[in-house]
């Protein structure tokens, strides 16, 4: 049976590019998307360019474990049982002013991020159990560890996804499930391109290689926990933000 993969929010932006990395290696490769047209579109383009099949899913966070399980269900009716899913939709949680935030949308962020990745990563382990072996990506944050301004919830989702990537890696260790954490710092997506605040102007500041993530460069991480690559690998972090994590303080030119 072919390799495959399920990869949420993968029409545009890092997950596509994921869905590409998997591609050229010949996985069978799942689209999810709130929307099944985008879903349809990128799955048809992954087909084109890679010749591998692809199929496009509405997968989404307003939807009960039983209509996910369906999603699930179909791709074995296909022909698959999963040997990757890749955790990278997000509920952004962009303008979060923590005195002001709702606690709707405060709860919507964690929904996504955290209790719906969990609903996800159930039904992908019944298909890996069913397989004997598998392997679950998240695509975390370094929000996870450091903060930046009025993202209350998201940077608290990604922590708590940390801890249920470990406790995941513990529970499904036994059934040969690896289950791991890729934590990007900033990536080059559209959204960067126009971003003219002062990270962008001052980015070799603070980050010791001076640059940000591609869409390969996190690609390449997550099909490295993805694939048979890390055998050995259950419970790690892999952070890709050009060394941002470890630097302590920014480093301004002095002034000549
Ligand atoms: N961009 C960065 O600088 C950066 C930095 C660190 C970590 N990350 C992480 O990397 C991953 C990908 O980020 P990105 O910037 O490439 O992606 P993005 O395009 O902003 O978001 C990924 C996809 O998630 C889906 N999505 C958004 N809100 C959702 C919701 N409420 N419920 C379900 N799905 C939702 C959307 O797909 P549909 O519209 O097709 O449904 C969206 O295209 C995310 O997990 C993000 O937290 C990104």
């Amino acid at each position: 049976m072919k390799k495959s993969v399920f990869i949420t929010g993968a029409v545009v932006n890092t997950g596509f590019g994921v869905a590409e990395r998997f591609a050229k290696e010949g996985y069978a490769v799942f689209i999810g998307s709130r929307k099944q047209e985008g879903a349809d579109e990128a799955a048809q383009k992954i087909t084109e360019k890679y010749g591998v099949f692809a199929k496009g899913y509405k997968a989404d966070s307003t939807m009960s474990e039983e209509e996910l399980k369906a999603v699930f269900d179909d791709m074995k009716a296909e022909g698959y049982l999963l040997d990757c899913l890749v955790l990278n939709a997000a509920n952004l949680g962009i303008r979060q002013e923590f005195l002001t935030v709702s606690v709707e949308d405060f709860s919507d962020v964690i929904y996504t991020n955290m209790i719906w990745n969990f609903i996800l990563a159930r039904q992908a382990a019944l298909h890996m159990m069913e397989k004997g072996k598998g392997s679950i990506v998240f695509v975390n944050s370094n929000t996870a560890y450091r903060c930046i301004p009025d993202r209350i919830a998201y940077s608290a989702s990604k922590s708590g996804a940390l801890g249920m990537m470990r406790a995941l890696a513990f529970d499904l260790g036994k059934y040969n499930i690896r289950v791991n954490a890729v934590l990007p710092g900033m990536i080059k997506t559209d959204r960067w391109e126009n971003n003219y605040n002062n990270c962008r102007a001052a980015l070799s500041n603070y980050t010791p290689l001076g640059d940000i993530a591609t869409f390969e460069d996190i690609a390449n991480a997550v099909y490295y926990f993805g694939s048979d690559e890390s055998r050995n690998t259950t419970g790690a972090e892999l952070v890709v933000d050009g060394g941002n994590m470890i630097q302590l303080y920014p480093i301004v030119p002095e002034d000549k």
